[in-house]
Parts: structure tokens; sequence; C-alpha cells
């Protein structure tokens, strides 16, 4: 083996990835973009939770002789691991336009004795998936996009190119114009409104949600998420993709919308495509009366499926309980099956803050929003934001309630 490869073991792969030695900073930190071929050792949680998010949904569907493309390889881990690691599937393309990469997979290949199930291309991900739906008539069961940056320049190659019921895996480590943080590069990237708000993490994903959902409707197709995370410094959502005009308007319509946010003192509402502009016609804060900014159009509906999550979570206690992230999965899976349909995201901290007083406990906000009969969970995005499907006055009413008066303004 060349000095500047290593052996490693992944999930049931051996792979030879590049040596973090050779491609580390001053601090010691290895930085995988240096490297000839990307392999990055912290995404092991994403493909992780990817091998469990395509088993969860071959289950859940019932998919037998599954087909799977693994649109931007790398090394080829995550087709090499979809071929061994989930029970139904039958073969996998691994596709990247670098040569170097092309290489690495096939020997990568060879060394788990996939050659009879594991195809390798070294094509642009958009051609090769245009080319597998229009020429090469190929039903994909699930296609994987774990670009660098922003998935959006495949989005639409992969609505197009996957099958009726299918399901698509995305990647996206482009948060802060996702999130609003660089609102315009998330504005022009995007096509949306955007404004960073105290719950900008929630936003990005519903970004994310809203342009995948935009693109779908434009090729008569609708998505479920099936479950949505942030993690460290990427998003990762997985969703299914079924055909049909009367179910794409219906989803635009009431699963798209904006949220209206103030700058000043944090009120926010949301609104379905359907539902706006809001019926009182003011643009104006019913708290403060300033002008409200306008978010979207954003996904604003459920991020995942408890159903679909609860299916991943007994996994992940059972057969895949030799996931290397198994532990840290579990924790996930345990906070996201709370606050996947909760539609309002609310921040504890800076609330408290506008309204002049120190903040309550989270668990006793959730305690009183869930007394005055509405659902109310914490949130993995951040320890101060807490899901609800109570409005922002109810929320700021318990907020009030459990909190002293305080200097801080
Ligand atoms: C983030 S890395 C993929 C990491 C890999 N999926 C994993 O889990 O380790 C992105 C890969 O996309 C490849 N790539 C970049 N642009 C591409 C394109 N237009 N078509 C296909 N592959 C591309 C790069 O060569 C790189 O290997």
């Amino acid at each position: 083996m060349e000095k500047d490869l290593i052996l490693t073991i992944e999930g049931k792969a051996k792979l030879y990835v590049p040596n973090p030695k050779m491609y580390t900073r001053t601090n010691g930190v290895y930085e995988p973009s240096w490297a000839p071929v990307f392999y990055n050792p912290l995404m092991t949680f994403n493909r992780d939770v990817s091998i469990l998010s395509l088993e969860a949904a071959l289950k859940a569907y019932g998919v037998r002789d599954a087909f799977v493309v693994d649109a931007l390889a790398g090394t080829g881990v995550r087709a090499i691991r979809y071929c061994l690691e989930v029970s139904s599937v039958g073969k996998c393309i691994a596709n990247d336009i670098d040569p170097k990469a092309v290489n690495l997979i096939n020997r990568n290949v060879k060394l788990n004795s996939l050659e009879a199930r594991v195809i390798v291309r070294n094509e642009d991900a958009n051609t090769l998936l245009y080319k597998l739906k229009l020429k090469e008539r190929l039903k994909i069961t699930l296609i994987d996009i774990d670009p660098y940056g922003s998935p959006g320049p495949y989005v639409r190659s992969s609505l197009l190119a996957i099958r009726r019921g299918g399901f698509i895996g995305y990647t996206a480590t482009d948060i802060a114009p996702l999130s609003g943080a660089r609102w315009r590069a998330g504005g022009r990237k995007y096509d949306v409104l955007l404004t960073k708000t105290d719950t900008y993490l929630d936003t990005g994903l519903r970004v994310l949600l809203g342009y995948i959902a935009r693109k779908a409707a434009e090729l008569e197709r609708y998505i479920t998420p099936c479950i949505s995370f942030l993690r460290g410094h990427y998003y990762r959502v997985f969703i299914k993709v079924d055909k049909g005009a009367r179910k794409a308007e219906e989803m635009r319509l009431k699963q798209l919308g904006f949220i209206t946010y103030c700058n000043s003192c944090g009120y926010r509402a949301t609104f379905t495509l359907s539902e706006f502009p809001p019926k009182t016609g003011s643009l104006r804060c019913p708290t403060c009366n300033k002008q409200l900014l306008i978010i979207g159009p954003i996904w604003v509906s459920s991020i995942g499926q408890r159903d679909f999550i609860d299916k991943m979570l007994d996994l992940v206690r059972s057969r895949y309980g030799y996931l290397q992230t198994s532990k840290d999965i579990s924790k996930l899976l345990s906070t996201l099956r709370e606050e996947v349909n909760a539609p309002n995201t609310f921040n504890i901290v800076s609330a408290s803050r506008a309204q002049g007083v120190n903040v309550p406990k989270r668990d006793s906000v959730i305690e009183c929003i869930r007394a005055i009969g509405y659902s109310a969970s914490k949130s993995h995005l951040n320890s101060t934001y807490i899901r609800t499907n109570a409005g922002w006055l109810d929320f700021i009413r318990c907020v009030r309630s459990l909190a002293k008066p305080s200097n801080v303004s």
C-alpha cells in the first residue's frame, strides 16, 4: 500500500482512505479537503444514519432488490456500505467526476469483493442522473447526494431520476447561506427571502426542504421528509418522492409558506402559501407595531415522520448496535421524534431578553405550554430552542409567567 493511504474500517466496510497524517494543519487537525480523495471520518455519523434511513425505508415500504446511486462517491464508502449493510440492496452505482476518486473506488470495491454489485462510473453527477433516467431508463430506489457545500445543483436531476416512491438523501454543509447568517448568498442560491433570526438553524433546514419541494412541484412530484437534522457543520435530509400533479399542488399550498418575523421583539407567525398574505392584511408586528420581515417560501410542515424515526430507533438498538455512532444516533433520534411535527420554533433566551425578564428553565416553559393544551418539546438544533404548535403570544405568556423581572434589556 502507498504511504499516502491507510486501511480503515467503517461499519462493515474495509476501506483504503487518505492517510490523515499527511493532510494535517499545523494545529494537528486533519483537513480532508487537502487529500487527493475526500474522506472525512467525522461524517461517519452521517453515513451511519444514512444506512439506518435506507433500511427503515425499505422495510417500511416493502422494497426488495433496491438500486442505489451514490452520485458523489469520493472513496465509494457509501455505495459499499449500502451493499454490505442494508438487507434489500441489490446493486449500487458509485460515481465521481474525479479520476483519482474513481481509482480508489475501484480498489475499495475489490477489497470488499463487491465487483458484481457496485458499478463504478466517472461522470458529472447531473449528466449521470439525466442519463440513467432518460437513456438507460433505470429504476433507482435511492439517490445519495453528498457534495461539497450546497446540494442545490443536484436537486432537479435527482428528483427527476428517482423512481416513483423512491428516496433521496441530501447533505448540505452550506449552513451559513441556508440559515440566513449569510442571507444574501442564501437568497440567491435558494431563491428565497431570508433574514437571520434567533432560530436561524431551524430556518436553514426549512429553506433546504422548501427548495427541494419547489423543484419537486415543478416536476409534478411531491416530497415527504422522513428524517431531517443538523449535526455539527451539516444538515442531512432523507425524503420520499412521489409523483402526481394534484398532490404536488396540495404540497405547494399547504406545506410551503412564509414566516413573518419582527427583528425588534422576536414575534413571528407561520403561514402556508394558501394562508398568505395574512387575513388582517397587515405586515406590522401585533406586539410592537414594527414592520415585519418575511422569510420564504420555505417548508412549514413536518421535518420528519415519527413512525419512521421510531423504526430507526428500533434498528439502532437491535441489529445496528454495531454502528460506531449508535449511542449518539439514539440520542438524536429520541429528541427528534418529539420535535418533528411542531410548526414553530422559539428561542427562550432571546425572547426573555426582549421581554426584559430572566430566562426561565426550558423544561418549565415546555410544561407551561403543554398545560395550556399545546405540544412542546426541546429541539436537537440548539439547547435554547423549543418546538411547539403554540403561537408566539402563548409562548411569551409562559416565558413571562415563569420568569422574574430583570434589568436585562
Ligand atoms: C464531499 S465529497 C463526497 C464524500 C463521500 N460521499 C463520503 O461520504 O465520503 C464530494 C465528492 O464529489 C465529487 N464531485 C465534485 N463535483 C462533482 C460532480 N459534478 N459530479 C460528480 N462528482 C463530483 C468530488 O470529487 C468529491 O469526491
